[in-house]
């Protein structure tokens, strides 16, 4: 009982929010899907066990790949500090990954040359930026080494 009360919340909650967002695609609000996250010189591109003291990787491509693609969705680079953010105004498709194809190498001769870093996207919900404009934000899930890139 209690079970199916709580689908049924979840499914009126869900068919809420998809209404609310096509009613604001036809009134025109600004949307905006982001990809933000901080990339690390180490071998997973995260932060290592010297905590804040660990390089960040400045200068790397960072590019939204999608299955069955041969073009990268979206691409960007991270900053000095090791950010990077990219934004669409269009949905971003499932089945899309992070890709970094800049070689480990570039930031820290010890790291590998070839292959470079691959993370799934996760979903953390959306926020309203300057009250109307509303941002759907995704954060790498964790990237791991791969020595073959997609
Ligand atoms: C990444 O690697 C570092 C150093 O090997 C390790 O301390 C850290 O736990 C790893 N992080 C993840 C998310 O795998
Ligand atoms: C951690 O810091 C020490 C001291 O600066 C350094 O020798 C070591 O290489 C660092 N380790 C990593 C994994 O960056
Ligand atoms: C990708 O391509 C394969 C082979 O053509 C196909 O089986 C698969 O369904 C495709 N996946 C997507 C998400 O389009
Ligand atoms: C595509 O996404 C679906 C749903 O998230 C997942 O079950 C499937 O394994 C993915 N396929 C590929 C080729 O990434
Ligand atoms: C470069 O990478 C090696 C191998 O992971 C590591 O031991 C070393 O501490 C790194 N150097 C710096 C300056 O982070």
């Amino acid at each position: 009982m209690a079970l199916k009360f709580t689908v049924n919340v979840l499914v009126l909650l869900s068919v809420t929010l998809m209404a609310a967002s096509s009613v604001e695609a036809q009134l025109g609000y600004p949307v905006s899907y982001d990809i933000t996250g901080k990339l690390y010189c180490t071998l997973n591109g995260s932060i290592g066990t010297n905590g804040t003291a660990t390089p960040v990787f400045p200068g790397a491509l960072v590019q939204v790949v999608c299955v069955n693609t041969t073009n990268p969705l979206l691409t960007g680079t991270t900053l000095a500090d090791g950010r990077f953010t990219l934004q669409t105004p269009n949905p971003i498709p499932p089945n899309c990954t992070l890709v970094v194809p800049t070689p480990l190498s570039t930031c820290n001769s010890s790291l590998p040359a070839t292959g470079g870093l691959i993370s799934a996207l996760r979903s953390v919900g959306s926020i309203f930026i300057r009250l109307y404009a509303k941002h759907y934000v995704y954060i790498p899930e964790g990237f791991s080494y791969v020595p073959d890139l997609p």
